[in-house]
């Protein structure tokens, strides 16, 4: 695929989104708000059955794992603990020449001296200027230009306040006229730091803080785990690629409890099922990677971690992060609450004082995935376009979006072929019929057979049934499939059936 081509696949992914009720800019007929976007009625469908897909192999069908659904806010020393609160930040700079604010460690790099020309004040009839690169070595990714206000780093949580107190009227008492700068801002942190609460950035640290919790109350054994899918919210100072990075996203997080000296077996064996699930639902297989993080990525608590990544238009990225976390957070939650997240193996023996019986504080692999992430990267993986001719010799192109049956929006589309002659009321019949065995189904009598066979290629749906007369005489239909367009006779009684087996074929899709 050539860039041109790669361009053009996003365009045309974003606008059959909006097109066909995937998803809607935030708050659109306001002008929109910046990254935030709502799912549409067959955006949710898609998003919720890819969640429903994790949720279903990581907790349904495994003994070791089992689910939460924590708050997103949580104390705030929960952040303080974690890092969160004086580590997760992004070094935020701000061109000097055309204001533009961007993240130091994502600009574009040059060798120190280079000269850089730009124009002045960022606009393209502004005076051209000449500048070196300093020793920083990068220049603002719009305008390119090398003179730069310092770095600073700029926290990404969102925070608010708890409690139907509002902070400002104290910090207006507190502030005085004689205070310098800084005892203003101390005095400003102290008051708000009373009642700050954060949203949170993943949902992670709820498995950590609950460990004891539900390792008690289901009587889990180590090897376990946690699993846990939701919100997140992160003010990304760069927000890109539509859903690919924003401020509201949704994660799909399992933090799997494991001895100390077995992680790195885990490891493999995570990184193995995770990149069987994606390639499971995927047309394209070799679209998707692992990649180890070099020695000087990884976290210093880390001891490997592993992306699982796509090649997006743009080139490889981040699908789904799997880190190796040592017993990083839950000693460092033991510590900071004194409670002790630990674990005791009556079977196994000390290996210090060789005493039947340890308690350890269990090793975490975490394969942390990103559901709106996901979303995106199935659809870029289904859309495909087919050339053809029409009838009428014409040449047409046939757009579908080949998305694995399990992840279709509608199972099946029933499709009376003409509004009149009781054909809608036999279409209505099998979609009840089919509703009743839990599928959802789309009834569609707008348009021709036509248009309509396009629309549901378009968003998806792996079968077309077409009511016709013979349909009132016989009980049979025709069943087009999305992928061959090719259509067959049956009877309505097999319908069921066909769907139900095409949706819960083992064979992958690649
Ligand atoms: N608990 C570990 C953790 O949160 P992460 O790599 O920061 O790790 C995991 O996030 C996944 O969440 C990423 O691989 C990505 O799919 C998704 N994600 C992270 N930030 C995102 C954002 N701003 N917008 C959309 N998805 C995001």
């Amino acid at each position: 695929m050539t860039q041109d081509t790669k361009n053009d696949l996003m365009t045309k992914v974003v606008s059959l989104c909006k097109r066909r009720g995937f998803i809607f800019q935030s708050s659109e007929i306001y002008g929109g708000l910046r990254s935030c976007y709502d799912y549409g009625p067959l955006g949710v469908e898609l998003k919720r059955n890819i969640s429903n897909e994790w949720w279903r192999s990581m907790v349904y069908e495994r003994e070791d794992i089992v689910g939460i659904d924590a708050s997103i806010m949580m104390h705030p020393k929960v952040w303080q603990t974690s890092g969160h609160l004086s580590g997760f930040s992004d070094p935020l700079v701000d061109c000097l020449n055309c204001r533009e604010r961007f993240r130091a460690d994502k600009a574009p790099q040059h060798k120190p001296g280079t000269e850089m020309t730009f124009h002045k004040g960022g606009k393209s009839s502004g005076e051209k200027l000449r500048a070196p690169v300093s020793d920083r070595g990068y220049v603002c990714p719009v305008c390119a230009c090398p003179s730069l206000s310092a770095e600073r780093q700029f926290n990404l949580m969102f925070r608010t306040s708890l409690g139907p107190v509002d902070p400002t009227g104290e910090m207006l008492g507190a502030i005085e006229p004689n205070m310098t700068a800084e005892q203003k801002r101390a005095t400003v942190d102290e008051i708000v730091a009373k009642t700050a609460v954060y949203l949170r950035p993943e949902t992670a640290q709820a498995m950590f803080v609950q460990f004891l919790n539900v390792q008690q109350s289901m009587s889990m054994k180590v090897p376990f785990g946690i699993a846990q899918m939701g919100k997140s919210f992160r003010n990304e100072i760069v927000v890109e690629h539509f859903i690919f990075r924003s401020c509201e996203f949704e994660q799909m997080e399992m933090e799997f409890f494991c001895e100390p000296g077995t992680q790195a077996e885990w490891m493999k064996y995570w990184c193995g099922e995770r990149m069987a699930w994606y390639k499971r639902f995927a047309n394209s297989g070799e679209n998707f990677r692992l990649r180890p993080h070099s020695e000087d990525e990884l976290a210093h608590y880390s001891d490997a971690c592993f992306d699982v990544e796509y090649m997006y238009p743009w080139g490889w990225g981040e699908l789904e992060g799997i880190a190796s976390r040592t017993d990083y957070d839950l000693s460092k939650h033991a510590e900071a609450t004194g409670v002790k997240l630990s674990y005791f193996d009556q079977n196994k023996p000390d290996p210090t004082s060789g005493k039947m019986g340890w308690r350890y504080t269990p090793y975490v692999i975490e394969p942390a995935a990103g559901l709106t992430r996901s979303v995106l990267c199935f659809l870029l993986d289904a859309y495909q376009e087919e050339k053809g001719v029409d009838h009428e010799g014409n040449e047409k192109t046939r757009v579908l979006l080949k998305l694995h049956p399990k992840l279709a929006p509608y199972k099946a589309a029933i499709l009376p072929l003409v509004k009149k002659d009781g054909l809608p009321e036999k279409a209505r019949e099998i979609v009840k019929l089919l509703r009743r065995a839990g599928l959802n189904v789309s009834y569609d009598e707008q348009q021709s057979i036509g248009k309509r066979y396009a629309r549901h290629d378009e968003i998806g749906t792996p079968y077309c049934i077409t009511v016709d007369m013979q349909s009132l005489d016989d009980n049979s239909v025709t069943i087009r499939d999305r992928d061959t367009a090719t259509q067959q006779r049956i009877k309505i009684e097999q319908a069921l059936s066909i769907i139900q087996d095409r949706i819960n074929s083992d064979k992958p899709n690649c």
